[in-house]
């Protein structure tokens, strides 16, 4: 964080309780989605700024789409959500971000804890290509430190891959590298690795943008099956899937060579059919970016 961190005052006043304390180091059975809120958050490149004060309410087991012109701060967003943002060589910021009122940026909290808790799909699919589709789905697993039993893994498995909407296509082939699938099922690949982790936010950069369409239209149910259970927040250029996945909307924009901000955000329908910036209004209905 930078300094100007330390310089905005936490908000204390009508946060629920805190969660019950730390995971254990296997993922539990039922875990709830989760509320993140992001408060004035800004963030820098180097001497560049390019966000400016975004702040937003992700609330649990909704879907929230961020829309915007492209080099608006959405992708840099979304890292600081799950504190990737700081692996960025000069990149810093400011503001505060909450997982169910605690400050994931907490010096107290561990870097795992957030990552764990708040995962990532990103746009191009990322299955590790010789790993078996078994072994993918649990690969994330050993990063948070999750030690599981035979039967434990098997199952799983194949809840992360049902959950996702692979387990018909893979279920008799598991062992094959995660390389033989198409992109499409890569793609869901990644969410099931992701999920196996047992997420309360899943983030996801455009994670149709590399995929046909009927690719996409399978991934955008897979988005609308899993909502309930866990947040989402998706980036994406596409309107048309903006509308059909999520619930909420949030329109970043960034005037020329100015940071990017929030115009305007609410429910999905509002921001299709009455939006109230004209901006907002260009913008859904095509008329740039
Ligand atoms: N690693 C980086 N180093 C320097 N500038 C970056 C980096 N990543 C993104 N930017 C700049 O930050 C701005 C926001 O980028 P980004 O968050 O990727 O926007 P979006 O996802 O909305 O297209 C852009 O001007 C981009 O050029
Ligand atoms: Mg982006």
């Amino acid at each position: 964080m930078s300094d100007a961190t330390q310089v905005l005052p936490a908000v204390h006043d009508e946060l629920p309780p805190p969660p019950p304390s730390a995971a254990p180091s296997r993922p539990e059975a039922v875990v709830q989605p989760g509320r993140l809120e992001a408060e004035a958050v800004s963030a820098w490149f180097g001497q560049r700024k390019v966000l400016d004060r975004v702040s937003i309410d992700l609330p649990a087991g909704q879907v929230t789409a961020l829309i915007g012109p492209s080099g608006c701060g959405k992708s840099t967003f979304l890292r600081i959500l799950n504190r990737m943002h700081e692996l960025v060589p000069g990149a810093a910021l400011a503001g505060e971000v909450r997982l169910d009122g605690e400050d994931i940026y907490d010096p107290e909290r561990r870097l795992t804890d957030a990552r764990r808790a708040i995962g990532m799909v990103f746009q191009k699919p990322n299955p590790f290509p010789a790993m078996s589709i078994q072994d993918n789905v649990l690969a994330g697993l050993s990063l948070v430190g999750s030690k599981l039993k035979r039967s434990e893994r098997q199952d799983l498995v194949e809840e992360s891959l049902t959950r996702a909407g692979l387990w018909v296509e893979v279920r008799d082939r598991l062992r094959q590298p995660g390389s033989a699938l198409s992109g499409g099922q890569q793609q869901r690949l990644c969410i099931a690795r992701s999920l196996a982790v047992r997420p309360r936010v899943l983030l996801m950069d455009e994670p149709c943008s590399a995929l046909d369409p009927t690719s996409t239209r399978v991934v955008e149910e897979t988005i609308r099956e899993i909502g309930s259970q866990v947040t989402i927040v998706i980036v994406t250029h596409n309107m048309q899937q903006a509308a059909r996945v999520s619930d909420r909307c949030a329109f970043f924009l960034a005037a020329h060579g100015a940071p990017g901000v929030i115009v305007e955000q609410g429910p999905t329908d509002v921001i299709f059919d009455n939006p109230q910036d004209s901006r907002t209004a260009d913008y859904v209905n095509g008329r740039f970016g």
